[in-house]
């Protein structure tokens, strides 16, 4: 029996390009990719293995798998906790490793009583981060270029992803506390996960072994 088509959606982009190879290794390639441009071309098919790659924005990758458009996704533990999507997080990809960190200019004084303004992309993990704290925020929510807010004065910090710390370093930025360690992660959709099980397991098997294999 033919077996069924899975739908797979990846985060354009690093990411992207280091989860597929993951899936490559575990036997899911797709030829279609050496020559296509995975930047322009948005599907590439297999079908001989019956499955389907989606390049998709990496923030929207858990929308196409919550609404079963897609089986299966690759996300950023950041854009799961702060999205919060109603799926299965299933295998730690160890990939995409980063970190969730709060950063300021050095000569930055935290004035308790003061109102924090916090330039994020996060609003929702940086207002967990600070309730937690007790602490009164103004959020300002950007959508990238985050360094430059505390420099020009939009804002005293920010909630931001540091991965080598280059970004931060460059602007005279430097960490003040770390919210969390960040990877990316394979999400599936709820009912695919039961009606499609079979495939879906064997492909999480495989990943995993690999991915213990790399590890070691
Ligand atoms: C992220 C983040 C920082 C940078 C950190 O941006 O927002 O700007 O990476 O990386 P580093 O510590 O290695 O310098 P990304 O490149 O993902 O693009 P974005 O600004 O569009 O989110």
């Amino acid at each position: 029996m033919m077996s069924e088509y899975l739908n797979i959606a990846l985060p354009k982009g690093r990411l992207g390009q280091r989860v597929y190879s993951l899936f490559e290794q575990a036997g899911y390639d797709c030829d279609d990719l050496k020559t296509g441009d995975p930047g322009r071309k948005l599907i590439f098919e297999n079908n001989l293995l019956n499955i389907n790659f989606f390049w998709v924005k990496p923030s929207d990758v858990h929308v196409y798998v919550e609404r079963g458009a897609a089986d299966i996704g690759a996300a950023g533990k950041d854009i799961l906790d702060e999205y919060n999507p109603d799926v299965y997080e299933l295998l730690d990809l160890k990939t995409g490793i980063c970190k969730m960190a709060v950063a300021a200019p050095e000569k930055f004084i935290e004035e308790p009583d003061k109102v924090l303004r916090v330039a994020t992309e996060f609003p929702n993990i940086a207002a967990k981060y600070y309730a937690g704290l007790g602490r009164d925020i103004d959020i300002i929510k950007l959508k990238g270029s985050l360094e430059i807010a505390p420099i020009i004065g939009l804002a005293d910090v920010i909630v931001d992803i540091v991965e080598t710390g280059t970004t931060l370093r460059e602007n005279n930025l430097i960490i003040k506390d770390i919210i969390m360690d960040i990877s990316a992660r394979l999400i599936v959709n709820k009912s695919s996960f039961n009606f499609k099980f079979k495939r879906i397991n064997e492909l999480i098997n495989k990943l995993n072994f690999n991915i213990e294999k790399i590890k070691k």
